[in-house]
């Protein structure tokens, strides 16, 4: 058995650990210089130096939204200190500390991308790739292929009427880098997820003022640093600095930053894999993971609003058992018509499809699910408990949640720790 793994971020890591553990031969390919994905910082924005995309989201100073209690692995949590929320670098570091103890380095193909991968007969898969500094492309025939490519690459750019009016800077957050630029600005902030909330931060602390614009009730409650106000949708841009919003009032501005979010991408997928991406549902996928009619394909890390890499060594040691032999999936039929009864419910309770792969309050069961398919261990229910409440501190005080400080004692239990 012969996989190919695409990406070396914490999916693409947790599924080589795996694969390897079950005596399978892999390669994993990563377009970068080093391992961790997300969790690599470059000044570079738009294309390297080889002419490729740089495919990075991450930011100076960035800490976690999550503490360091939920987002270890299961056989390899994130060693102790004294604080829970940790900086980029020290994620980084995390994921090299955990590549180096499963031995999972000589594993990797760096600077290589995949730029194709379509079927073969006896469901076999043929995987082309560059390696970028010599611009050298291979193909292989591999038996399975787990896809670990991330998903905040591919910008959502929305069209805002009058947009060519617009004299300043519009921005994605895709190619933030540091507020330096924004000093004393006026800069308007779209977009009230977890990064419009925390660049609003990050740049009012040099900015002239910060507007945030939203529609979301949780980003409410909050307080805000002083120079932020917040407005609801933008209705139109008037002329080269002045934006009107939904409510009637007006604001000029120099700068506008979209935290409009990101599009699931898999460009290197031939057409006759059979993926679709309509408006981020990904299709046919059985429980958010397995290619329904070709299930040597799987991808790692789509559902959002988890506990990341936990969930990837969840849905990783699953894939292993389906391909091993020690776990059969369902006839292809049957997956069909789970996942058309699984999304017949979400739509039910009022999901729209940018929603098809979100969990939230479903984790658990999810989690549950394919640990009891799989015959593996669940996801201690402890980690979910403590995602929630750090989900919910960030709405209610954005400011310092970040001090937080936990200790897991069980699999059921966690303490605040005291403020130092
Ligand atoms: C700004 C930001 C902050 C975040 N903060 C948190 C947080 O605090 N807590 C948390 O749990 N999660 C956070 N996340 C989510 C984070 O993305 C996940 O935790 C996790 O790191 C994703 O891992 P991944 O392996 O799925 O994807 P990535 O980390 O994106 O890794 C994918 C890898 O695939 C490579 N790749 C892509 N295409 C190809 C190709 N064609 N060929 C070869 N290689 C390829 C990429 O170079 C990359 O290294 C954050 C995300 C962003 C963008
Ligand atoms: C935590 O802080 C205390 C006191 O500030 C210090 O003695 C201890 O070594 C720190 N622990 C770690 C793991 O950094
Ligand atoms: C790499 O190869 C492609 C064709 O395979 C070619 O179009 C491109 O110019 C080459 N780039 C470099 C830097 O040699
Ligand atoms: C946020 O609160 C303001 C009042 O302070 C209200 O006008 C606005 O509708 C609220 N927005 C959302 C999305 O709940
Ligand atoms: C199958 O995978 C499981 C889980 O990783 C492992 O425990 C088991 O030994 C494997 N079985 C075989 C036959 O490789
Ligand atoms: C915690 O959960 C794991 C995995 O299900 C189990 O092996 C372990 O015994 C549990 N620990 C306690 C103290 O219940």
């Amino acid at each position: 058995m012969r996989v190919a793994i695409i990406g070396a971020g914490a999916a693409g890591l947790a599924s080589a650990k795996h694969v390897a553990s079950n005596g399978f031969e892999c390669d994993v390919f990563e377009l970068r210089e080093q391992l961790g994905g997300t969790w690599v910082y470059t000044d570079d924005v738009g294309t390297d130096i080889y002419g490729y995309p740089v495919y990075s989201a991450m930011y100076k100073g960035l800490r976690t939204n999550l503490p360091k209690e939920v987002m270890g692995f299961p056989d390899f949590p994130i060693p102790d200190q004294n604080k829970s929320y940790l900086t980029q670098a020290e994620i980084l570091d995390f994921l090299n500390l955990y590549a180096n103890h499963f031995d999972l380095k000589k594993l990797i193909k760096f600077s290589t991308m995949v730029t194709d991968v379509r079927p073969v007969e006896e469901n076999q898969w043929r995987v082309t790739y560059i390696n970028k500094p010599t611009n050298e492309s291979v193909t292989r025939i591999y038996d399975a292929v787990m896809i670990c490519n991330g998903h905040y690459n591919d910008p959502v750019f929305p069209h805002i009427l009058g947009q060519e009016n617009f004299n300043g800077k519009l921005e994605h957050s895709h190619t933030f880098r540091s507020p330096e630029s924004y000093k004393g600005q006026r800069v308007l902030v779209v977009g009230a997820g977890p990064s419009g909330l925390d660049l609003t931060l990050q740049v009012s602390r040099v900015a002239k003022y910060v507007v945030l614009s939203h529609h979301s009730p949780e980003a409410n409650k909050t307080a805000y640093p002083e120079n932020v106000e917040k407005k609801p949708d933008i209705k139109r841009i008037v002329d080269s600095e002045l934006v009107e919003f939904v409510d009637g009032s007006c604001c000029g501005f120099d700068v506008v930053l979209l935290c409009t979010g990101y599009k699931y991408s898999f460009p290197f997928l031939h057409e006759s894999c059979g993926v679709t991406v309509d408006d981020n549902y990904i299709q046919p996928l059985y429980k958010h993971m397995i290619h329904i009619d070709k299930p040597t394909m799987c991808f790692i890390g789509i559902p959002f609003n988890v506990c990341a890499f936990q969930m990837f060594d969840l849905q990783a040691r699953y894939f292993c058992k389906s391909l091993n032999g020690s776990m059969r999936l369902p006839s292809s039929e049957e997956m069909r018509m789970h996942t058309k009864r699984e999304m017949q419910n979400r739509w039910a309770k009022g999901y729209s499809k940018r929603q098809a792969h979100m969990m939230g309050q479903y984790q658990e069961t999810y989690y549950n699910d394919l640990a009891a398919d799989a015959n593996t261990i669940p996801i201690a229910p402890v980690l979910v408990k403590l995602r929630d409440l750090s989900v919910k501190r960030l709405y209610d005080d954005l400011l310092n949640f970040r001090e937080d400080r936990y200790k897991i004692l069980d699999n059921e239990t966690y303490v605040k720790l005291k403020v130092q």
